[in-house]
């Protein structure tokens, strides 16, 4: 290994490049001949396959997971008095679609190994709440919960419903950085509402791939379990046909919602789903992102002389544009092969960082398929002569390009001004973000960057180790 000077570093390593094929740039391309730009054949078709990927049953196209995210505590009735539990390890759009609605997000901490919401803690602040321990008024109700899977490491949504369910909670999911990814669920799971069509899949142990083996099995009663995915463990050399996975989206909360912005797992420039089972919560959403219309364009200029509409509520402007949709569809079919790419130069990182004592790592458990979104590392400060931003500053002029996910909501002035939210309401996110760096992790990545990336994390932790 060669040592690594500013002055000779011949690699930059953006902290984020696309990965856009022909097949993408083609379908714009088509799109912009066809005369359709806006929601119409190219957004319908992206929904069907993406509710398919995700196994999920109705799925509505928008122009962001914010929008979703939206969309979804609106259907649900979030309103004035009511309080949400948010993590505090998350990105302003979490908690910002509960303030849209007049709510107020009720602040959860974060496990000090995953990084994401500590249930336990988010049972500790509803107890807090009542009890007037919060900088929050005590007579809020609260009526849901939005977990983030941080960097696309699933929670355990087995858990996260039974803790819902037990309190009459509903769950919204901010999936923004986990797809795909999935999680080994416990049970059998039950479809409260609707015909489904049921994907089953399997892991191929040789690549730890997901893949279909049935497509639209149709439960003959909607109210009857649906059978388990019958999937063997990725890690295990032993297929293990118990074992039942989820994937994030396949009724893994009321509304679960993606994201496409520029920098995710798979783009559409801006772009985010909204996924349900529940048909209501679908008709409603959709309505809502086209200004409450009773009809939406596609319907309006395609059909029969259809062009009359109602406005049945004061909606939104959130629907998705079909040249948006065109690089969506060929983003998604190559979803899986991307994952793919991300995990292998995840293990690459988690192998070649493994021995430096500086830093601690993501975990990678077993019992998760990770979408590898984010690679954020955490370093020991204690055996560092430099702190966290200058060691970010130290790794641009290198070449490596970085990221901080993130600073929690409570240490933004907003949130800090108007709720009065301080570091010890969230003692472990407040600890745990100093020392926070994102790497540089995305398909397309070349072997002489990520080992840059790696070769200059360890010269940088030998030259600052104390
Ligand atoms: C956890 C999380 N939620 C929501 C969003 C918002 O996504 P979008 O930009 O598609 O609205 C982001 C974006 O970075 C995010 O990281």
């Amino acid at each position: 290994m060669r040592p690594i000077d500013a002055r000779q570093s011949p690699i930059q390593v953006p902290f984020f490049r696309p990965s856009i094929s022909e097949a993408e740039i083609e379908e714009v391309v088509s799109c912009l001949r066809s005369g359709w730009l806006t929601t119409g054949p190219r957004t319908k078709r992206f929904e069907s396959e993406f509710a398919r990927q995700v196994g999920g049953m109705y799925a509505v196209a928008v122009n962001s997971c914010t929008a979703a995210l939206h969309l979804a505590v609106e259907a649900l009735g979030l309103g004035p008095c009511q309080a949400v539990l948010v993590p505090t390890m998350t990105f302003a759009a979490t908690a910002e679609v509960v303030r849209y609605q007049n709510a107020v997000p009720l602040l959860v901490d974060c496990d000090p190994v995953t990084l994401n919401m500590d249930i336990e803690d988010a049972a500790r602040k509803i107890e807090q709440l009542r009890a007037g321990n919060t900088p929050l008024d005590p007579s809020l109700r609260v009526v849901g919960i939005i977990p983030v899977h941080v960097g696309g490491l699933m929670m355990d949504m087995d858990r996260v419903q039974a803790f819902a369910a037990e309190r009459g909670l509903w769950v919204v999911e901010d999936a923004a950085h986990s797809f795909p990814a999935a999680y080994r669920a416990r049970g059998q799971r039950s479809v409260v509402r609707g015909q489904r069509s049921v994907v089953r899949g399997q892991w191929s142990e040789v690549r730890g791939q997901w893949s279909e083996v049935s497509k639209n099995v149709q439960t003959a009663n909607p109210k009857s379990q649906v059978p388990n995915h019958q999937i063997s463990n990725p890690q295990s050399p032993i297929p293990n046909p118990s074992a039942c996975w989820r994937r994030c989206g396949e009724n893994t909360a009321a509304v679960s919602c993606f994201s496409f912005y520029a920098n995710k797992t798979m783009t559409t420039g801006e772009g985010g789903m909204a996924v349900t089972d529940d048909e209501q919560l679908a008709a409603r959403m959709r309505q809502m992102s086209l200004h409450g219309l009773s009809r939406d364009a596609w319907k309006r200029f395609a059909g029969n002389h259809a062009w009359d509409y109602k406005i049945v509520a004061p909606g939104y402007k959130y629907n998705m544009t079909d040249i948006a949709a065109a690089i969506g569809l060929h983003q998604l079919a190559r979803a899986e092969e991307n994952r793919l790419e991300r995990q292998s130069i995840a293990r690459f990182f988690r192998e070649e960082l493994a021995e430096i004592d500086q830093i601690e790592l993501p975990p990678d458990p077993p019992d998760r398929v990770h979408s590898w979104h984010l690679f954020p590392i955490r370093l020991r400060l204690d055996r560092l002569s430099i702190k966290r931003n200058a060691f970010i500053e130290r790794l641009r002029e290198l070449g490596v390009g970085c990221s901080v996910h993130w600073r929690p909501l409570h240490l933004h002035p907003y949130y800090e001004e108007t709720f009065g939210w301080r570091v010890e309401h969230l003692p472990v996110a407040s600890a745990e973000w100093p020392r926070l760096v994102s790497l540089p992790l995305f398909p397309g990545m070349r072997e002489e960057e990520y080992r840059h990336v790696a070769d200059t994390i360890r010269q940088l932790c030998q030259r600052n180790s104390t």
